[in-house]
This record gives structure tokens, C-alpha cells and sequence, in this order.
């Protein structure tokens, strides 16, 4: 492995969620929330952005890749859908980071059939340089550039995730 950097460090993502939090507060005062978080990648993110969050959380996972072995093969694989009803609930789906855009459209998609009451996109990480789908992403948390970032979640090859902030190696 080469050099490890660091790229976003602990205070910089723990303001960022402070910030995110309070956006979300502010836009569902009142509201339950279901957050619909992409295994495996979302985990630390959707925790510590719910436990910033006053409101009622709920906890959905689904999971779906594109990646093996950090290459894209282009073919998105459900390994994991909802199992409760999201039908009138109002749900953020929480992601890592969102690059192509794929996996979010493709979501989008999906649950338009669970007919919830609205759906939002909320992304600690994205690369708009590398977007081959145009979406719309609600709450965002920092734009990096064209590198393979990892850690706060992010694997190389389901490695690092623990990484308490965001690095990139060199
Ligand atoms: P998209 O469908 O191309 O937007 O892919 C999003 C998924 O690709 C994320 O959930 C990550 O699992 C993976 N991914 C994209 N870029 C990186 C990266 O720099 N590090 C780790 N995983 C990444």
C-alpha cells in the first residue's frame, strides 16, 4: 500500500454534520424520518448524522453494488431490499459518496414503487467530475476531486472503513 493522506480530517466532517443536521432539523420539523442507508458504506455517516437530529429516526438499509474489486463492471447487483413499508413515510436515502450517480438514480427508481410521501438524497462525499447521471443531491457534504478516497466509511476493497476521517492513498 502506498502513502496514506488525509483529506477531510475528524473536526472538519464532525462541523460538516453539525451543519447537515441542522439543515435536515429545519426542513422536517415535526416529522418522523426514515433514513435509507446503502450498506455498507453509509453506516458511520448515517449515525453521526442521526444522533445530531432531534427528530424521530428510522433505520432502513438496502444494499446494492456496481463495484467488484473497485472496478465498475456497470451492472448494478440488489443484494438487500427494504423490509419494512415505506409507503407515505418521508425518507432521506444516505450514502457515502455519490460518483456516477448510478446507484442513486437506480434507487430513485425503486422506490417510486413503495409510493413514499417524499424521497431525499443526503451524501457525505461527492465527485461532480465524474457524474454520469445528473441528480439532484439535497443535503451534501463535501465535493472532493477524481480520487480514490476511503475511511468515515469508504472501503478499498472492504478495508479502512474505519478510518476515522476521509484519506486517500498515494
Ligand atoms: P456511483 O453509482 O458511481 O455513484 O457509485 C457510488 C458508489 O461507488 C459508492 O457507494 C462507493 O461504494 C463507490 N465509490 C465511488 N468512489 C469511491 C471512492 O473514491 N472510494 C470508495 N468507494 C467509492
Amino acid at each position: 500500500m502506498g502513502n496514506m493522506n488525509v483529506l477531510i480530517n475528524k473536526a472538519r466532517i464532525e462541523k460538516r454534520l453539525d451543519e447537515m443536521a441542522k439543515e435536515i432539523e429545519k426542513d422536517y420539523e415535526g416529522k418522523d424520518i426514515v433514513f435509507l442507508g446503502i450498506l455498507k458504506g453509509s453506516v458511520p455517516f448515517m449515525w453521526e448524522l442521526a444522533k445530531r437530529i432531534k427528530n424521530n429516526v428510522i433505520f432502513e438499509f438496502i444494499e446494492l453494488s456496481s463495484y467488484k474489486d473497485n472496478k465498475d463492471t456497470g451492472v448494478l447487483t440488489f443484494h438487500k431490499d427494504i423490509k419494512d413499508s415505506i409507503e407515505g413515510k418521508d425518507v432521506i436515502i444516505i450514502e457515502d459518496i455519490v460518483d456516477t450517480g448510478k446507484t442513486i438514480s437506480y434507487l430513485l427508481k425503486h422506490l417510486k414503487e413503495k409510493n413514499p410521501n417524499s424521497v431525499k438524497v443526503a451524501t457525505l462525499l461527492s465527485k461532480p467530475s465524474k457524474r454520469v447521471i445528473e441528480l439532484n443531491i439535497d443535503y451534501e457534504g463535501f465535493k472532493v476531486e477524481d480520487k480514490f478516497v476511503i475511511g468515515f466509511g469508504l472501503d478499498d476493497n472492504q478495508n479502512l472503513r474505519n478510518l476515522p476521517y476521509i484519506g486517500y492513498i498515494e
